[in-house]
């Protein structure tokens, strides 16, 4: 067993998965992302008028798929689903959380008109034509520190789970066993390596918390909704806000926390503190050293440059 499957293996104790992370072509990768979909998704057809949301986890993906959601719907709030079940036009297609439902990639390939397409995969992982056809992707990469921490919170503080302690999950998290398949590094440079491409847009969380409104107009303009009015885009920007979604249950994925993952929201919610540098709290003075060093590998000579406060 190795060390990351030790280490989680207790840990989602009142599921009916008793693994809750397994390998899968030299990557690990939770359950709720099984193996049987990462070979469909091999073979999933991808438009090209698909928007695909690309992100490490704990990066602000909620936050973009609202943002997304309605700059692709000219800002009409009723068009929303941010509860779960997701919306057919915005579930991740690798999840498959309760084996009785249709699989979220089935019900896309279902879907008319222009989808669009949430994904933490990393891009070993995506469907091969992500990178064939003229797809729409928006990435948002958000400093690592800042996310390892968000991450903790999601996956240690619920009742549901054996306590961890934060300095063996950030051995974790350094280590290419994180599971989602890969480290921060290892999603976040060839999206990096890609900004220049006219179908990607990279956007970095750090940007949205300091203007929110740029980079909504910056979405709509890649997206091709340069018709949204300025009162559009204030709605989209109130709507978004980090006040507006922590005070409502549906943007906190109340619900969603309490179905599927069995864990209190209020404990691990979604939209928990927004900010920049919260790290800090967390990270001693020799964490900090370590996690600069591999940080450093991370970004190698790629020249990414990330705001950690
Ligand atoms: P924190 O845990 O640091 O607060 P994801 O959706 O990828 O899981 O990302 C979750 C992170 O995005 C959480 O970070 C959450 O608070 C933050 N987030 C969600 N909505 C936000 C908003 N409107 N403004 C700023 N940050 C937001």
């Amino acid at each position: 067993m190795s060390k990351t499957e030790e280490l989680y293996r207790n840990r989602v104790p009142r599921t009916r998965h008793d693994v809750h992370v397994y390998q899968r072509t030299g990557h690990t990768m939770p359950w709720f992302v099984p193996a049987t979909i990462l070979d469909a998704l091999q073979s999933f057809e991808v438009r090209p008028s698909d928007v695909f949301l690309i992100t490490y986890p704990k990066s602000g993906t909620r936050w973009t798929r609202k943002i997304i959601t309605l700059v692709m719907n000219d800002a009409n709030e009723e068009l929303i689903d941010t509860d779960i079940p997701f919306s057919m036009r915005s579930g991740y297609p690798e999840f498959h959380i309760n084996e009785d439902d249709e699989p979220w990639y089935k019900k896309l390939e279902q879907t008319n008109g222009r989808r669009f397409i949430p994904t933490h995969l990393i891009p070993s992982l995506l469907p091969p034509q992500v990178f064939e056809k003229p797809v729409k992707v928006v990435y948002i990469a958000r400093n690592p520190k800042d996310a390892a921490v968000s991450y903790y919170h999601h996956y240690m503080t619920s009742p549901q789970q054996i306590p961890y302690k934060w300095e063996d999950y950030l051995s974790v998290f350094l280590s290419k066993n994180m599971a989602y398949g890969g480290d921060w590094g290892s999603h976040v440079i060839p999206w990096w390596e890609r900004r220049n491409n006219p179908n990607v847009l990279f956007m970095k969380y750090e940007d949205m918390v300091k203007d929110l409104r740029k980079c909504v107009r910056e979405i709509a303009a890649f997206l091709e909704q340069d018709h949204l009015s300025d009162e559009q885009i204030d709605k989209i920007v109130k709507l978004c806000s980090f006040e507006y979604m922590k005070n409502n249950p549906e943007d906190r994925g109340d619900r969603f926390l309490i179905d599927y993952w069995k864990v209190d929201p209020s404990k691990s919610p979604f939209v928990r503190k927004g900010k920049v540098g919260g790290w800090k709290e967390y990270f001693t003075v020799a964490q900090n050293e370590e996690f600069d060093q591999v940080y450093k590998k991370w970004i190698g000579e790629s020249g990414l440059e990330m705001e950690f406060e």
